[in-house]
């Protein structure tokens, strides 16, 4: 557990805050994040860029809630966004438009004219075709898009399949030997400025290695299109360090991100900037799902936890088999017999699992939180069995603020229509 969610005489509490209080005053399965866990998280990234040529750009598709956006922004991040959605959010949340980088291998027409109107920093740009299209969009807006290729320097970054992406057959970015032609071509356009080169490798990355591996490649390329001409003025290192879920030792993240900035400028590249694209390690650790035991099921093979979170509200580990703490919000009670439960929610599914094979002394009605859901938690929910999406909640010291109401059923069907007749 982080300084920032604790227990205070046996009850777990984010910040000052109980988070039964919460439970009691919102309703369950809700998110809870900590400000204070938030900003220690985007220090720890900022204490390594101190005095050197670098740039936090949050990638918001971790947690992309308006006040969390605005806690970052007002820490002075960039953002890494994924849509003109997102961009929209930067803007509704008070962040700099000019400080956006814009990743993603479909960006449409309509998206890259919007961030052309708000000078978004840079596109990361991921193929040929891309190319073409952005330097149409921008010729026909009158503008020149700058640009940097996101390069996939295969490498391995030994972490779960579906979140690895630096490797050969993943989708994302130019093959290896692909890119120096791909930067001749872009450098051909005449709507399109050439400024950066970007690699991001994969997610809940927990070495080092890996990423002084894809470096190292995309120095030579920098070294490579330097000697043709073609000059670069950032390198983006991407996102992807990993955080504690269970027992990963992930690099601390001053230590990392100094140890990339340290082999920029060992290479002789100090005088470029470097761009950090973290969304997991900034908010992972800084949220829980609050959720309420609905029922106790023994059974022959397995006992069962029913929750009032599923599937729909955290899909981590339907989807990735990915691992979550779970603790009991109470202090231990004497007399409740532990047991060992797999904690599932209500939706009609065997998929539908939080956590497998865990040992709880719990009863109906209890509170429980699922730890490290702050990254890819709510924003990968759905409405699936027609469930609204939880409420979210952001502690700050002894505040307590609502920062999303939950779902109402009307909300979930007001868009949809009857067809005509009797
Ligand atoms: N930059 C780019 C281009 C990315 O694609 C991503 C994440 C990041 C930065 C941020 O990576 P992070 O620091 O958060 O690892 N839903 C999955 C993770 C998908 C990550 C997608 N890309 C999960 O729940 O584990």
């Amino acid at each position: 557990m982080t300084p920032f969610f604790h227990r205070r005489d046996g009850a777990l509490a984010v910040e000052q805050v109980a988070l039964a209080r919460i439970a009691a005053e919102f309703g369950t399965p809700t998110y809870v994040y900590s400000r204070g866990a938030l900003t220690a998280a985007y220090r720890a990234y900022a204490a390594a860029c101190e005095g050197r040529r670098a740039r936090i750009q949050y990638a918001m598709k971790a947690n992309s809630n308006l006040a969390v956006l605005q806690v970052f922004a007002q820490l002075g991040a960039g953002f890494d966004i994924v849509s003109g959605g997102e961009l929209k959010r930067v803007i509704a949340a008070g962040g700099d438009p000019r400080k956006v980088v814009f990743s993603g291998v479909g960006k449409s027409a309509a998206e890259m004219e919007l961030a052309l109107a708000h000078d978004v920093l840079c596109f990361n740009v991921e193929s040929i075709p891309e190319l073409d299209r952005l330097n149409a969009v921008a010729g026909r807006v009158g503008k020149r898009a700058r640009v940097s290729l996101r390069i996939n320097p295969d490498v391995d970054a030994r972490t779960h399949p579906y979140i690895s992406t630096g490797l050969k057959a993943n989708k994302f970015g130019v093959a290896f030997e692909d890119v120096l032609p791909t930067y001749r071509a872009a450098a051909a356009l005449p709507h399109l400025e050439v400024v950066g080169i970007d690699c991001h490798i994969g997610s809940q990355i927990t070495e080092v290695s890996p990423y002084l591996e894809a470096l190292d490649k995309v120095l030579d390329v920098v070294e490579t299109l330097e000697r043709e001409g073609i000059v670069l003025s950032h390198i983006d290192v991407g996102g992807g360090l990993g955080i504690t879920y269970a027992d990963e030792t992930p690099p601390d993240t001053t230590g990392f991100a100094r140890t990339l900035l340290d082999r920029v400028a060992e290479r002789g590249h100090g005088h470029r900037e470097v761009l950090f694209e973290p969304g997991r390690s900034l908010v992972g650790n800084a949220g829980v799902l609050l959720t309420t035991v609905e029922f106790l099921k023994p059974g022959a093979a397995k006992n069962f936890c029913i929750v009032d979170a599923a599937m729909n509200d955290l899909a981590r580990p339907a989807m990735y088999e990915a691992y979550h703490r779970i603790e009991p919000v109470a202090a231990a009670k004497a007399g409740v017999q532990a047991s060992i439960y797999d904690v599932v929610g209500p939706v009609c599914e065997s998929g539908d699992w939080l956590g497998r094979d865990r040992e709880l002394a719990v009863q109906p009605g209890d509170l429980l939180a699922v730890m490290s859901a702050g990254a890819y938690g709510f924003v990968m929910s759905s409405n699936y069995n027609t469930r609204g999406r939880a409420a979210e909640v952001m502690v700050d010291g002894e505040a307590i603020h609502l920062v999303r109401e939950r779902e109402r059923v009307e909300d979930l069907f007001r868009n949809e229509r009857l067809l005509p007749g009797a």
